[in-house]
């Protein structure tokens, strides 16, 4: 087979464009060759961008909506650092609290990157324009936040979360953009990543399809790095936007590399009832609690210390607890309330500014005069792709359950540093944007010579993906895409949320694979054009479909509880059997998953803090 010719090192930016033939149609392919080229234009990605471009390498950014619409930009309550501008506060506190938020399954010398690496992050934030909040002598304004405490859990709540009114994510974002187009990077809007260009292991390029033409472009690069956040879109109900598909944790799966601890799905316990909004934990930071049909303060049952700030995990197990033993509100009793009219319009005004919007528009409720209806609500995917600390993506080989896969980084809500583990802190999700950025870009740098010469590839490397485009665009079957995704969405609703048991997921498990397969009988919309919007959607059900079938695996196999995987057939932790990371990998094809597993990491990165032992997690 004849090969592309080696592009010589000052060729940057896009070739000439050319015509290939799959299925017997002509394609349009455009080719690019960058050093780096990030996936995805969150708060991970751009801080990637620009860690990349700031170290001279040339990178291109591909991001499937415009950068300021990443899901980033819906984050509300803040950035947990331990500046301690509103009382005193120490990384080492921060550690502890994450490790124990973890449920001790965060492997600890990366949460010791994450809490060491904070205070810097967000005073570089602040330096690139992010208009935080101010207290009166004009610091940066921190507010409390679940499962965040002082003095390694004993002492009284850490005010550690660095905030913006409540649009701390929309304010990050749009600094960052500015960042990143100043940098000189070459941003590719509205381009949906297909797949991984492989190689023999290594990390080549990636594919992906130009939205607006149909146009199919090639991106060679040294390294690609996966930011394409979430793929909460596989519940029915969640706060995640709709892009948030878990477009890199399945091309990752599909390049045959595992996906980890996909089990770990994070409920937000206030969720607008009914729409799934997000309604910021910032609320109960401020003072706001939950109250059931009894008008009592449960959260004081369930965590008598931390009470409506304990971890989230333990608050939507406790307000799920009330509603099954009866003690919802509402007509059908089915959910709870959430109040802050005590806090007074001055506090709402200047504070929580947006959740009082959000509660008018979608629940329709004064917050300053009723409670808020909520419900626990999917939000965050501690799972993703395995990364060591430096953003390194994990392909476990030969007996090393740390090798890595050359030329590939994923970074944020897409992989798993693990620094969540089993639950994450609110808060510490914008931490971790970033920070592992940051260190995605630093790898990089440290690993790849700018402008050296792209290895020769077959002429049709990574062709497969356009041929699985191809075959998608021609489903001429007669399932539509909604309705499939529908079906996948109700299943992971009902058969892998709050609380879960064998019975339950092993239902799940088989009703999930029947809707995998039924992707055999799908039907695309209009199948005469390229640039068509149910296309898209069948990509990303694809993509989504995958993230769902590992995590109700996953979810099948552990028989523990541990963070937000709360099963009713085994209620406790059981360290001895499962202090290890679940990897799951997928065969597309034959729509298959297997599990296998890797240690949890017992080692701190400094050695400054030693490995936090297993204790007994209680709020
Ligand atoms: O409640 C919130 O504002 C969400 C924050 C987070 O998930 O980190």
């Amino acid at each position: 087979m004849a090969e592309i010719p080696e592009h010589p090192s000052d060729v940057t930016g896009s070739g000439p464009l050319m015509k290939v033939n799959i299925g017997g149609r002509a394609y349009e392919l455009v080719e690019h060759t960058y050093d780096v080229v990030i996936v995805g234009a969150g708060g991970a990605g751009l801080r990637a961008v620009v860690g990349c471009t700031g170290a001279g390498l040339k990178t291109a950014c591909l991001t499937k909506v415009f950068p300021t619409r990443s899901h980033t930009v819906a984050a509300q309550g803040g950035i947990a650092a331990s500046l301690g501008n509103m009382g005193p506060d120490d990384w080492r506190w921060h550690m502890y609290d994450t490790v124990k938020g973890s449920d001790w399954l965060g492997d600890q010398d990366a949460i010791e990157l994450l809490v060491r690496e904070a205070p810097r992050a967000v005073i570089e934030l602040e330096h690139w324009g992010t208009p935080f909040s101010r207290t009166e002598d004009g610091r940066i304004y921190q507010r409390a936040f679940g499962g965040m405490t002082t003095d390694f859990g004993k002492g009284p709540p850490a005010r550690r979360t660095c905030a913006a009114a409540d649009r701390t994510g929309h304010a990050m974002l749009h600094a960052m953009y500015g960042q990143a187009l100043r940098a000189g990077a070459e941003f590719f809007i509205e381009y949906f990543a297909l797949d991984l260009i492989m190689d023999g292991g290594i990390c080549r390029g990636v594919m992906a399809l130009e939205m607006e033409t149909g146009r199919i472009h090639r991106f060679r690069a040294h390294a690609v790095i996966l930011a394409t956040g979430g793929y909460n879109r596989v519940y029915f109900s969640c706060t995640s936007a709709h892009i948030c598909t878990g477009d890199g944790t399945a091309m990752a799966l599909r390049a045959g590399l595992p996906a980890q601890d996909m089990e770990f799905v994070q409920f937000h316990p206030t969720g607008i009832y009914g729409a799934g909004i997000l309604i910021t934990e910032g609320v109960r930071g401020e003072g706001g609690y939950l109250t059931n049909s009894e008008g009592e303060r449960f959260m004081e049952r369930y965590a008598p210390h931390a009470k409506d700030l304990a971890s989230r995990d333990v608050v939507s197990r406790a307000m799920m607890i009330e509603i099954r033993e009866g003690r919802g509100v509402g007509p059908n009793r089915d959910h709870i309330h959430l109040h802050l009219d005590h806090l007074g319009r001055d506090i709402i005004a200047e504070r929580l500014p947006g959740i009082a919007e959000s509660a008018r528009i979608f629940a329709g409720v004064d917050v300053t005069r009723e409670p808020i209806p909520v419900l626990p609500t999917a939000h965050y995917n501690m799972g993703g792709i395995p990364t060591n600390h430096k953003g390194e993506v994990i392909a476990p080989r030969d007996g090393d359950p740390d090798a890595v896969a050359p030329g590939l980084f994923a970074c944020g809500e897409a992989a798993c540093a693990s620094v969540h583990g089993a639950n994450r802190l609110g808060s510490n999700s914008l931490t971790d944007l970033v920070v592992f950025g940051r260190a995605a870009a630093q790898r990089a740098a440290e690993t790849i010579r700018a402008g050296s010469p792209h290895k020769v590839l077959p002429r049709d490397a990574g062709f497969a993906a356009i041929e699985r485009l191809d075959a998608t665009l021609h489903a001429a079957g007669s399932t539509p895409t909604a309705r499939l995704r529908e079906a996948m969405q109700k299943t992971m609703q009902e058969h892998c949320s709050v609380f879960r048991d064998g019975d339950t997921l092993q239902q799940g498990h088989e009703k999930l694979l029947d809707v995998w397969r039924g992707l055999d009988d799908l039907a695309i919309a209009d199948r005469s054009r390229i640039w068509n919007a149910d296309l898209i959607e069948a990509l990303e059900l694809q993509n989504l479909l995958l993230n769902a079938a590992v995590t109700i695996h996953s979810a099948l196999e552990r028989t523990e509880s541990r963070g937000a995987h709360a099963r009713e057939d085994y209620p406790e932790r059981d360290d001895e059997n499962w202090m290890k990371h679940t990897l799951a990998h997928a065969d597309e094809a034959r729509r298959a998953t297997r599990i296998s597993y890797r240690p949890v990491h017992t080692r701190t990165l400094s050695g400054e803090l030693p490995y936090i032992e297993p204790q007994k997690r209680v709020y």
